[in-house]
């Protein structure tokens, strides 16, 4: 499954690492965290090597939506009401500035990604969902800024209005990932293919971060593989989960809304238009769910559904998926990993909302490590230990966590390999263990040890995108046990099973 982005450009190709090297900054990921890190950084002269285990954009950068806003939902209540007006009121400036980085980014360098001026807006379906708006609007009225309530809107969804934040942006993410990273080279940065970090150390220089083959010898490393893949001393995989949603670019003969738009509802609707082959197509995107959560729900099927129910005639171009992470405060965590791993740094938890946040982490981490002040540095403190909002999700992941590490695995399922239906996979008992089951089209079967190689969850199957998802933070393998997501960095071991 590949995004629109993703198919409509000629992929650029880096070559792997092919020896022991050295620089001033090691980058791990290739998507616009990473990117957008190694660009600001190469600008000022730095030396930078960027590692990516795949290609350019290759996980979720490649298959967002790609709006470029500083209107994060219905974001600004809640701030105000948790972390009070000046906090919200930076985190709007900070936003707003870093839109207007990207563009000022896309002329310098003169990136053509299909950039497009567009109001942004969240709206409402019913009474209740109006209400709220009417306070975001408020809110963000108060912190000094120009939003607006508009009554009714120009969508196919039955609606009750929306907020709108006027002079937002859209674009195609991989052409502005490519222009970065031609801009990187220009700039004497080195980026990586097919390098996968599997581990990071710390050595008297810096740091050591080693490939499968090869070693980068850096003075500062940034993770930027939008789940951190260290997991201690951080402990952020105690403080963050990854949601996964779905999309679809279509065409019509109907004329297409203008503006983006998403939904105040759970799961939430998000629409906006691009341009392919010069014809303006839309992409609607949702059904969002807690990456790993056991589903019967075909979810691809159910936004099709809802397409049809907008656009009659809709002939689907592309349909993709893609996960972000999502901490339990709401906020990113942007800064040091660790006090006691000084100068490695991570930028996480941008919750659906990475295309503004990404630009303002590049530049605060350049900060750091240049030892300048940033205004914004503090707000999305990286080790911060505040007390957890989001109880529900907490209460949430803890009995997930509890669930796939102790209470599943010691119950041997009932299904044999031979209930296994051709396209379907399964934990199933086999000589007394378990083990994860798929079956292809014609019956072979491929059998992995169903346990997450990030923190030992047991994994559960994904009918609809066929790949092993981890319930606990959300990595994922796909059937023949190759790790495809982070957290995790290591393949599942795999079976090979005499079947009568
Ligand atoms: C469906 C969807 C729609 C979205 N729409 C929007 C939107 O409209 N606007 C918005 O602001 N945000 C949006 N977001 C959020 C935004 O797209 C993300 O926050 C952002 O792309 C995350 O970028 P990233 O670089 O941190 O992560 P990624 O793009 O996932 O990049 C991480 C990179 O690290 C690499 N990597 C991982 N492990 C290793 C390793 N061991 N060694 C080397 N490399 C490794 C991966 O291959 C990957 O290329 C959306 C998210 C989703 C899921
Ligand atoms: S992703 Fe953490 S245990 Fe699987």
């Amino acid at each position: 499954m590949e995004s629109i982005w993703r198919k409509s450009v000629q992929k650029q190709k880096y070559e792997k690492l092919e020896k022991d090297s050295y620089c001033d900054v090691c980058i791990v990921g290739a998507g616009i965290t990473g990117l957008s890190c190694g660009y600001e950084l190469a600008k000022e002269g730095i030396q930078v090597i960027i590692l990516e285990k795949d290609r350019i954009g290759s996980e979720t950068s490649g298959n967002t939506t790609g709006k470029i806003t500083s209107q994060h939902g219905l974001f600004y209540r809640y701030l105000l009401d948790t972390y009070g007006e000046d906090f919200a009121r930076r985190y709007l400036e900070a936003n707003q500035g870093a839109k207007e980085n990207i563009k000022q980014i896309i002329q310098e360098e003169k990136i053509e990604c299909d950039l497009e001026n567009q109001d942004n807006y969240v709206f409402a379906t019913n009474q209740i969902e109006q209400e709220k708006i009417k306070l975001e609007v408020e809110a963000v009225q108060n912190l000094g800024f120009d939003a607006e309530f508009v009554p009714e809107l120009a969508i196919p969804i039955e609606n009750m209005g929306g907020i709108v934040f006027r002079n937002q942006a859209q674009f195609n993410s991989v052409k502005y990932m490519q222009g970065l990273a031609n801009a990187i080279v220009q700039k004497e940065g080195r980026i990586y293919e097919k390098s996968k970090v599997v581990n990071t150390q710390k050595d008297e220089e810096g740091y050591l971060v080693e490939t499968e083959d090869y070693v980068v010898h850096a003075k500062f490393v940034i993770l930027a593989t939008r789940y951190p893949i260290k997991s201690f001393p951080g402990f952020h995989f105690l403080k963050m989960y990854q949601s996964t949603s779905y999309a679809i670019a279509f065409e019509t003969q109907k004329t297409l809304f203008n503006g983006m738009y998403i939904s105040d509802t759970t799961p939430a609707i998000s629409l906006r238009t691009s341009v392919y082959e010069n014809r303006r197509v839309g992409i609607l995107a949702g059904e969002d769910h807690k990456t790993g959560k056991q589903e019967e729900e075909d979810h691809i099927k159910a936004l099709e559904e809802q397409l049809k129910k907008m656009y009659p005639d809709a002939k689907i171009k592309f349909e993709w998926e893609a996960e972000d992470c999502i901490s339990l405060d709401k906020l990113p965590y942007i800064g040091e990993f660790s006090t006691l791993m000084p100068h490695l740094y991570i930028a996480t938890g941008f919750k659906k909302w990475g295309i503004t946040t990404s630009n303002l982490a590049a530049n605060i981490l350049k900060d750091l490590i240049l030892e300048r002040e940033n205004l914004y540095v503090d707000l999305f403190d990286s080790k911060r230990l505040k007390p957890i909002q989001n109880h529900t999700e907490m209460v949430d992941m803890l009995k997930e966590a509890g669930n796939s590490i102790l209470l599943k695995k010691l119950v041997l399922p009932k299904e044999k390999i031979q209930d296994v239906e051709e396209e379907e996979g399964c934990v199933v008992e086999y000589q007394g263990d378990k083990i994860g089951v798929y079956k292809e089209k014609g019956g072979k079967i491929f059998a992995v040890k169903p346990i997450c190689t990030h923190l030992g969850c047991e994994l559960v199957f994904n009918s609809t995108l066929k790949t092993w998802d981890c319930p606990c933070h959300g990595s994922r393998f796909d059937y023949k046990g190759r790790s495809i997501s982070t957290p995790s960095v290591h393949n599942l071991d795999v079976y090979n099973l005499e079947i009568d």
